[in-house]
């Protein structure tokens, strides 16, 4: 008989693992050269996204929301707005004095996944349902209420109440919408109620909402930005530079762009920057070849961007003794609340990293403390290239806007729960816009740019959607 060979044991020296974890680590780093690259490519397709007649299709939609212009502080009345984007559908009723929001009442229905995939009409159906519980509840039934639908999905937008869904995103995949109209599909809903008032008069993506609520806190606010599940900016942009907006459009002068910068790369002009990990994440994801900018980092994925990281490292014997934990085969087992929490540690420098522990507890994952410092720099890794990328786009489109002064609205649960990446963001941003001093004074939260401000608005008191 042949003798046994045992594989030889093999013990890597705490060099060794350091080394070898910044080799798996390293492909996240994006060098200047690539940070250029994308800066380029980004504002090319801005470029031919707003063209009449491109040569070919930009990868970002540039749409014209049709909306011209922001609260100018005369709006009076009761509205009511909901919100679907991710997995809780909110209903708001605003109560607005000279363009003020006096009083909003907020209520949370979540939207269980059975509804997010199945047949749109019953989606639109348990919307409407919706409306009527909460009306119901506060005894407004027979108030006759304007409505505005913030559907954070991409449109086409052919007026202010007209918004085709160009495709779902995020958790949302129900057949028989795409290409449908989705003020028509509410308002069919609530007629086939036939006990509701209410008529939808506008509809907005959450980029726009956060814009035009940033507006009535502050005037110069020209950016609306959400980094939750999903990632999306919205801006003003002078009309004449819109050369694909071919109606008439009056003595407007300027209007809202709604980039869906979740959907850069889609065309492959992100290939070259893409990872083993950016390609397996997609590969597994609901919506495959779609979104590729939003699944390099937004809320939605960039816990499961880790946990493949993780694994990829535990393959490579460099975690967990060599074992790979069943737990962290199972995708999505890392949610991204976990990258928030193990990034508190490094915050808040305690001698012991509870909150990176207790992920693993949570995962019922034994681990060692060289597994914690590991664990660490891998969310280090994901926060910083997400700041990155979120710099790149945000400071090409802070240039286009052509204000002196710019605020920029910001909202969604990402955004809201990271403890570093508002930081990074406004760290990134000012070094890629460089040559303008800060003003001795920043705002709360916020950071001075080229003379245009970055701030985070308190809006939303109760996050728009909870990351996983
Ligand atoms: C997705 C949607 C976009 C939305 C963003 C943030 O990217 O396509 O419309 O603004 O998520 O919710």
């Amino acid at each position: 008989m042949a003798p046994r060979i045992e594989a030889p044991e093999f013990r890597l020296t705490k060099t060794d693992v350091v080394k070898k974890v910044e080799d798996i680590l390293a492909p996240l780093k994006l060098s200047e050269e690539v940070q250029k690259r994308i800066r380029e490519v980004y504002d090319e397709e801005m470029r031919i996204g707003l063209a009449r007649n491109p040569s070919r299709k930009s990868c970002l939609q540039m749409e014209n929301t049709y909306l011209p212009e922001l609260p100018n502080g005369t709006e009076e009345g009761e509205y009511l707005a909901l919100d679907l984007g991710g997995t809780n559908f909110r209903v708001i009723l605003l109560q607005l004095e000279k363009g003020r929001v006096v009083s909003d009442e907020v209520q949370h229905y979540f939207v269980p996944e059975p509804l997010r995939v199945g047949p749109g009409s019953e989606l639109f159906d348990f919307l409407a349902a919706c409306i009527y519980d909460f009306l119901e509840t506060r005894s407004k039934l027979d108030h006759k209420l304007p409505l505005g639908f913030t559907f954070s999905f991409p449109m086409t937008q052919q007026d202010l109440n007209v918004g085709i869904l160009v495709s779902w995103t995020k958790s949302f995949n129900c057949p028989g919408v795409v290409g449908e109209d989705a003020v028509k599909m509410l308002n069919e809903a609530i007629q086939r109620r036939g006990d509701l008032e209410v008529e939808v008069v506008a509809v907005l993506n959450d980029t726009t909402g956060t814009l035009v609520q940033g507006a009535f806190l502050d005037r110069k606010c020209a950016i609306g930005l959400i980094i939750g599940t999903g990632s999306n900016a919205c801006y003003i942009e002078r009309v004449d530079r819109v050369e694909k907006w071919e109606g008439t459009h009056g003595d407007i002068k300027e209007v809202v762009v709604d980039i869906e910068w979740g959907a850069f790369g889609d065309n492959g002009v992100l290939d070259f920057m893409k990872t083993e990990y950016d390609q397996m994440l997609d590969k597994n994801s609901l919506l495959v070849g779609s979104f590729t900018f939003e699944k390099l980092f937004s809320g939605k994925y960039l816990g499961e961007l880790t946990r493949l990281v993780l694994v990829k490292l535990a393959e490579e014997g460099l975690m967990f003794g060599g074992k790979i934990p069943s737990q962290l085969l199972r995708p999505g087992s890392f949610p991204t609340r976990f990258v928030s929490l193990v990034e508190q540690d490094a915050v808040l420098k305690l001698a012991r990293p509870v909150s990176s522990e207790s992920c693993f507890h949570e995962l019922g994952i034994e681990h060692g403390s060289d597994d914690l410092k590991i664990l660490q720099q891998v969310c280090f890794a994901v926060t910083e290239r997400a700041a990155i990328l979120l710099a790149i786009c945000l400071s090409a489109t802070l240039m286009r806007v052509d204000r002196e002064e710019c605020t920029i609205a910001v909202d969604g649960s990402l955004y809201k729960y990271h403890p570093r990446l508002h930081h990074l963001l406004e760290h990134y941003i000012i070094k890629m816009t460089p040559g303008k001093k800060l003003p001795s004074k920043l705002p709360e939260h916020g950071a001075v740019v080229r003379n245009k401000q970055v701030f985070q608005t308190q809006m939303s008191r109760e996050p728009l959607i909870v990351t996983n």
